[in-house]
């Protein structure tokens, strides 16, 4: 056996990455390199990328269906310092077969396995160095994978947050950036489509070619495979999804090019020259993930009536809010998250109004107030802005604190110096900061030096409440949206029985309004009255997904059976995790968990990684 050692590189000073740099593109490289120089220790990564860093990735692939494996080999060019004796790679299951250094085999290392952060694989490098290739397979149960079988058999990746190396060996730290190109070969019937410039018809020899040429960091690496087709809907737009859902994605996402113009007015150009948007198969875990030129989104916001393009405006505002200006490490998600929430409502704001954009911002505030009191509960810490993941899955971020904590920050700035003012400084920071890293204390250092300069600002502001303190903070700002307030009485009326289950405006009401009115129905109430509520407007059978989601949750918490069948079809159907969470929650909390257990016993083989790894601890039997 191996014994591993971990080489401490100290007093590594910048000076030394900047002996040997001569040509334009190196220059640029070096600025990069002495900006790396501050950045924080990721603590999710075996990476040392100021010994040796990754600037360019060759991608070249066989995808498998039958096996379930990816073939491939993953060819950087590399940058060393005049010391260095290894480059670092993050890896999961990766069964590497050849190593090579400018040509030549070489023997690599890799060291024990970590949970969550997987192994390190060590190759001997020389400050000489100029290219690394690594031959691999990754395995069938690969985390970011998911393979869906059947008629149509489709692949897709999720990489953020730490799943990247479990496909590709890789720097896996979101503080390191690389351009990549990459040759894949699918099967018959199948289109490839990554997270670079992507093809629009299928190909007869089923090989693909890409490139992505503005630096990105390997958690925004993405494949799909898939029987899909390609609609353009704007001149810097389109969808690609499988046959049967593309006429109904096309108008779905109809809207993309105005939002694009939109985002582009508030905080400046659109840097990565095309924005599509493939509708992935229901497994997918998430809502939106913002890979560059191609957002990976849920079919569960097809509903027919663009009442859910909130979360494409989402992914879209990640362009600058993460994809140009990415946060250093998952400990500083917030910079990620939070910014992008709250672009995402000026998006919303500049496309559909204010009317629309408050109601989000309301639905927000109410999440993040019922999440911060249930994190206060069990661990005060993680309601903090600037997170505390080391050791630790850093999906445990992804809550309302990153996302909408993050958001009424921004929004208290945005009060407290004045809307132009604060658009004015967002715009810059996009600028002055494009395909670079920050973390929380520079934004800190950066916050001060351009936009609170006043010092009354600043202290009426109050940083540390936000940022490093518990709870909300006295001096969150407050959202008002007049039609959620009237949705509000509504309701009393209709708990209270002054207003009657068919006098209900449902039909005057838009997706926001409707979600407000269910999520908000007394637990306690009855099987009967939500009867009323199912026959009065067919709840069961609606094809918002949202609002199918917010019955569902409802029906659970008041034992309402009659929707159990549906609620069990969306179950085994839809892998999104935001809706699977609460509602196995639910029955857990309302000793339907032999229910629960049932259900997801069927529908775990359909779900990613991502989804099974949180069901599998809330279903968990204590011992
Ligand atoms: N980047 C996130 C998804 C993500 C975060 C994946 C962390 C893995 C780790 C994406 O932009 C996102 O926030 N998606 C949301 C949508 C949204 C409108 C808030 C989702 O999927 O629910
Ligand atoms: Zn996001």
């Amino acid at each position: 056996m191996k014994i591993w050692n971990i080489v401490i590189i100290l007093g590594f000073g910048a000076t030394m990455l900047l002996a040997g740099c001569a040509s334009e593109n190196q220059s640029a490289h070096r600025s990069q390199a002495i900006l790396d120089m501050k950045r924080a220790t990721d603590h999710h990564s075996y990476s040392k990328p100021d010994e040796a860093v990754v600037t360019h990735l060759h991608w070249d692939a066989v995808v498998d269906f039958d096996t379930r494996i990816i073939a491939a080999t993953a060819t950087y060019d590399i940058r060393t310092a005049s010391d260095a004796k290894r480059i670092l790679f993050d890896a999961v299951d990766l069964d590497i077969s050849e190593v090579r250094v400018d040509g030549q085999e070489t023997p690599w290392e890799v060291g024990p396995d970590q949970p969550f952060i997987g192994q390190p694989l060590s190759i001997p490098v020389t400050k000489d160095s100029k290219q690394v290739s690594i031959s691999y397979s990754s395995s069938p149960d690969a985390g970011a994978l998911l393979w869906v079988e059947g008629e149509q058999p489709f692949l897709f990746t999720q990489s953020q947050a730490i799943l990247a190396r479990t496909w590709i060996p890789c720097q896996d730290s979101p503080g390191v950036r690389f351009t990549y190109s990459a040759e894949v070969e699918v099967p018959k019937g199948t289109m490839a489509l990554m997270s670079a410039t992507n093809p629009t018809e299928q190909s007869p020899d089923s090989r693909y070619s890409f490139k992505m040429d503005q630096p990105i960091p390997s958690y925004l690496l993405a494949l799909a495979v898939g029987n899909v087709e390609f609609r353009s809907v704007g001149a810097h737009t389109g969808v690609y999804a499988v046959p049967e859902l593309i006429d109904a994605a096309e108008y779905e996402f109809g809207e993309m090019e105005q939002l694009l113009v939109a985002a582009e007015s508030l905080y400046g150009p659109y840097a990565w020259e095309r924005y599509d948007l493939l509708v992935l198969p229901p497994a997918f875990p998430f809502g939106g993930m913002e890979n560059p030129r191609l957002t990976f989104a849920t079919p569960t916001i097809i509903a027919g009536d663009r009442s859910l393009v909130a979360l494409v405006a989402h992914e879209l505002a990640h362009s600058w809010s993460g994809n140009l200006v990415t946060n250093s490490t998952w400990d500083d998600f917030w910079l990620n998250e939070g910014f992008t929430v709250y672009f995402e409502q000026r998006i919303m704001e500049a496309v559909y109004g204010s009317e629309i954009s408050e109601m989000l911002a309301t639905l927000s505030y109410q999440g993040l107030v019922d999440e911060v009191d249930e994190i206060m509960d069990t661990n005060p810490d993680d309601t903090h802005l600037k997170l505390h993941l080391q050791n630790r899955n850093p999906d445990d971020g992804m809550t309302a604190i990153a996302y909408d904590k993050g958001c009424f920050f921004l929004r208290l700035l945005e009060q407290t110096v004045g809307r132009d003012k604060f658009d004015a400084f967002l715009k810059t920071y996009f600028e002055t900061n494009a395909f670079s890293v920050m973390d929380t204390e520079r934004f800190i250092v950066y916050l001060k030096a351009n936009l609170l300069q006043d010092k009354a600002q600043l202290e009426a502001v109050n940083l540390d409440a936000w940022i490093y303190g518990a709870g909300l903070p006295a001096n969150c700002p407050e959202v008002r949206s007049a039609r959620i307030e009237r949705v509000d009485a509504t309701l009393s009326g209709w708990e209270s029985g002054t207003i009657a289950t068919a006098d209900l405006p449902w039909n005057d009401w838009v997706y926001q309004e409707r979600y407000r009115f269910l999520s908000n129905i007394n637990d306690a109430t009855s099987a009967d009255r939500m009867a009323e509520l199912d026959a009065t407007w067919q709840m069961t059978s609606t094809g918002n997904n949202e609002v199918l989601f917010a019955w569902l949750e409802q029906a659970v918490r008041s034992t309402y059976t009659p929707a159990y069948e549906r609620l069990e079809s969306f179950l085994v159907n839809i892998g999104r995790r935001k809706f699977l969470t609460p509602l196995y929650r639910g029955l857990v909390e309302t000793d339907q968990k032999p229910l629960a257990d049932a259900i997801y016993a069927k529908a775990r083989p359909n779900y990613h990684s991502v989804a099974t790894g949180t069901m599998d601890e809330l279903l968990r039997t204590p011992e």
